[in-house]
């Protein structure tokens, strides 16, 4: 169920779980993108005319109050974003809470003290469920990036009152079942970033599901060492040689081509406009690291976009944050950006660092969806089910 079918909503209580964990620096929100994602429901609802109640964490503060984890502190940059008034209760249960929503008028939006405030949260406990819900009439969850966690305010709410999918929820669901749920053929998936043991059970996922994987990133140096190849001083997590490996025979007898860089632009030092050459992957000298994958490997990764009708990324192809090692993720993400405006690609990204690599690039709002979430974007490229929208779908 989506904002659709609320309709007749004046006057009720929709509790709507947001997600504003955002970065902050010096108390002030430096990106406001997740902001900015679910300002589109709660200005719905609040036209719609109900008491807008916004739940949202904060860090990791452990189940008790910590000051700096305070969402006061963002209510300011929720103000801009809304261009409307946002009133602060200082706990999300009890009294506070409880006088705060009393002073609401209609279309009214209000926001909770950080749910991680309490252990309840968490533990998903039924007293603190109960005691949220106790706020509300409805339930609105609009954080996919939380989804991941089987938390209070991201899934037992819903099992004690009606729950709907937020605009955002809805977006972000409906891209990523073209993305990988129902896509259409071929599918390449792009999976950078530095290591391979983080993402292990994702690329095990993703053989299976794509046409071809293009891995790039520090994580090719530990693909490339398993085949016997000589990487110098590069980033490489020669312990998984054997898991790399078994990734290969997957890909393999489920017809997935993995796409290893055949170049790479090396240097001898880790820092912006190091001096650098580009070798062939197999001429990698022993006291240089591969920062970047070189020219002939972006070609073919951009072969790959080029033939492909469906593009899930995850991760950067070299040290994006230092030029000129920044170069094939560039490349490759105007590519895949320029494919989408021509209507012959549907684009999904995500990730914390994938987002990042796209702003750098200039594309992001080229892609066709690109997700703020990260943990959640990645357990949904491993393939698993998110107790968030799980719980939601059951409603
Ligand atoms: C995120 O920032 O990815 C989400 O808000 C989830 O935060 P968490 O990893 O602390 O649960």
């Amino acid at each position: 169920k989506t904002l659709d079918d609320l309709t007749d909503i004046a006057g009720k209580r929709v509790l709507v779980r947001v997600d504003l964990n955002v970065p902050v620096s010096n108390g002030k929100v430096t990106d406001a993108t997740r902001i900015e994602r679910v300002a589109p429901t709660i200005k719905e609802l609040s036209e719609k005319g109900a008491k807008v109640i916004l739940l949202a964490h904060f860090g990791r503060p452990k189940g008790e109050p910590v000051a700096d984890m305070s969402l006061s502190q963002i209510v300011p940059a929720v103000e801009e974003v809304l261009d409307q008034a946002v009133a602060f209760a200082e706990d999300c249960i009890g009294s506070a809470a409880a006088d705060a929503i009393a002073r609401m008028n209609n279309g009214d939006i209000l926001l909770l003290e950080n749910t991680r405030f309490h252990k309840g949260e968490e533990k998903n406990t039924p007293d603190f469920t109960a005691e949220l819900a106790k706020n509300g009439d409805l339930y609105v969850n609009d954080a996919f990036s939380a989804a991941h966690r089987a938390h209070a305010s991201t899934e037992g709410l819903a099992h004690h009152l009606p729950a709907y999918a937020g605009r955002t929820m809805q977006a972000e669901l409906e891209a990523l079942e073209k993305g990988l749920g129902n896509p259409a053929r071929p599918v390449v998936a792009i999976v950078g970033g530095a290591k391979v043991s983080t993402k292990i059970d994702l690329l095990m996922n993703l053989v299976k599901r794509v046409d071809a994987l293009v891995i790039g990133g520090g994580m090719a140096n530990t693909f490339i060492a398993a085949q016997g190849i000589d990487v110098g001083k590069s980033l490489c997590e020669h312990d998984l040689a054997a898991t790399a490996k078994q990734i290969m025979i997957e890909a393999e007898s489920a017809g997935c081509a993995i796409v290893l860089p055949e170049d790479g632009v090396v240097a001898r030092e880790f820092k912006a406009n190091a001096a650098h050459e580009t070798v062939a992957i197999s001429a990698i000298p022993a006291d240089a690291m591969v920062l970047d994958v070189g020219e002939k490997s972006v070609a073919a990764v951009n072969e790959w976009i080029s033939k492909a009708s469906t593009l899930v990324w995850n991760g950067p192809l070299g040290a994006f944050e230092i030029a000129p090692f920044d170069t094939a993720t560039v490349a490759a993400a105007k590519h895949a950006a320029e494919r989408t405006k021509a209507g012959k690609l549907t684009s999904v990204a995500g990730g914390g660092d994938t987002v990042s690599a796209l702003n750098h690039a200039g594309v992001a709002d080229d892609f066709s969806y690109v997700s703020t979430a990260g943990g959640a974007f990645l357990e949904w490229m491993e393939g698993k089910e998110l107790p968030g929208v799980a719980v939601l779908t059951q409603a």
